[in-house]
């Protein structure tokens, strides 16, 4: 059995059954479909691919693991692709038993019955929703006499999220991989990066790149921004030309075996800053390493948000972005019309990762840095291009730099630290490429 899975069934209480659900496929138009992506959870546990899935975990039995999947169908085989039916569920994904996933309202009672607790988790399938509220319907109406349907419901989620959170040290593999492969891309971006090219080119060149080298794909839709297209935080358009003499901010991750990179560059599309772009750019990468640094073992999630809203702060009084004193400023989040998001993220199955930014003792308790967590690291200042109370040079700047960053027993290392951050060194390399062309 999968160690996940091992896990979760240890992390139960007695007497008690879990039902997770895989993914399903979502209409794209008509009668076609997105490219399917695994439920995180259901993928985290079981590791099967297919759509349409149940897991039902009973440890009390002697075959703990039952997976309920599309059945073996040449004909719908032939049209859709293969499946691995209920003998692939067990011969090749560990199932101690498998069943055609037609079965599983037939059979909910006789999986349910008997046990105390039911974990499950409402409102993500809503087909399986009803059709538990359906069972449970049904079990009040016998009024409790006959039936033992579980009479405590409760969400998986904390403690798979928990699991989630602290990365073993074949996921840190899988996510330096998916780290390497982005950060490679966004070398490639920089390599290739001129005025005149569509932002939608740069995508292509990333995401083509990306594939090429194994990922499955992207982690998230690329943000690909030149000019103030960089002051709009989730800017996924990606169809405009880019200018010379404006920044392009690219935040774009690879999706490795499921895991997620996550990395966000900022650099000039003629291959030098201007000194108004740099100012800024500085600010917000010395906010930047700062926040790696403190990103380890002793500090929590809560006070590192809060350092990088007082960085922040007091790199937007220096830009004269604001006036007044720090604390001030603070208190009435003045820095919000610039700094509007969190420092990081979990980073894993998921881009914004599973697991909860507060502990046990309740939401006032921000959650400590420990080892095996992935965190990104993504300050970032935005001026929106009609900001009469910016100075002018900067109106119209966005900049974000975005790191994901493993904490370790005595320290952090960032995983994605292959591609270049510092300016100098962006202006090299992409000075070369003007070089190399010359030659
Ligand atoms: N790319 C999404 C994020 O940085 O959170
Ligand atoms: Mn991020
Ligand atoms: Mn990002």
């Amino acid at each position: 059995m999968r160690s996940h899975l091992k896990k979760f069934i240890e992390a139960m209480e007695p007497n008690s059954v879990a039902v997770i659900p895989a993914a399903h496929e979502a209409t794209r138009s008509y009668d076609t479909e997105y490219k399917f992506r695994q439920d995180s959870d259901f993928w985290y546990l079981t590791g099967f691919p297919e759509p349409d899935a149940i897991a039902v975990i009973d440890p009390s039995s002697k075959t703990p693991y039952s997976l309920y999947v599309r059945p073996r169908d040449l004909e719908m085989e032939t049209w859709f692709g293969r499946r691995q039916g209920v003998d692939g569920a067990v011969k090749n994904y560990g199932a101690d038993r498998a069943f055609p996933i037609e079965r599983f309202s037939g059979d909910i009672g006789k999986l349910l019955d008997g046990h105390e607790r039911l974990y499950y988790r409402f409102a993500v399938d809503k087909g399986l929703d009803q059709t538990i509220l359906g069972y449970l319907t049904e079990q009040r109406v016998r009024r409790i006499k006959t039936a033992y349907p579980p009479h405590i419901i409760i969400d998986p989620t904390p403690i798979i999220g928990d699991m989630r959170l602290h990365k073993t040290e074949k996921e840190i593999e899988a996510m330096q991989r998916a780290a390497d492969i982005a950060a490679e891309a966004h070398v490639l971006a920089m390599k290739k990066v001129k005025p005149g090219m569509n932002e939608s080119q740069v995508e292509a060149l990333m995401e083509s790149y990306m594939r090429d080298k194994g990922a499955s794909g992207v982690a998230y839709n690329s943000i690909i921004g030149g000019g103030d297209n960089a002051t709009i935080l989730h800017y996924v358009e990606n169809n405009m030309p880019l200018k010379d003499g404006d920044l392009i901010l690219i935040d774009a991750g690879a999706e490795y075996q499921g895991y997620a990179s996550d990395i966000t560059r900022t650099f000039p599309i003629n291959g030098k800053y201007s000194k108004a772009q740099r100012e800024v750019y500085d600010i917000v990468l010395d906010v930047q390493e700062k926040c790696i640094e403190y990103t380890k073992v002793g500090n929590t999630v809560k006070a590192r948000q809060e350092y990088s809203i007082e960085l922040l702060t007091e790199g937007m009084k220096q830009l004269g972005l604001l006036k007044g004193k720090t604390k001030d400023l603070i208190k009435k989040k003045a820095y919000m019309k610039y700094y509007m998001h969190g420092v990081g993220h979990y980073l894993g199955l998921d881009v914004h990762d599973a697991g909860r930014y507060f502990t046990d003792q309740g939401a006032k308790n921000s959650r400590p840095f420990a080892p095996g967590m992935v965190l990104t690291v993504e300050p970032g200042l935005y001026i929106p291009p009609d900001d009469k109370s910016a100075p002018a040079k900067y109106r119209g700047i966005g900049i974000r730099i975005e790191d994901d960053v493993l904490v370790t027993k005595d320290g952090n290392r960032n995983l994605t630290s292959k591609v270049p951050k510092d300016p100098d060194e962006i202006e090299a390399l992409m000075g070369k490429r003007r070089m190399a062309k010359a030659a």
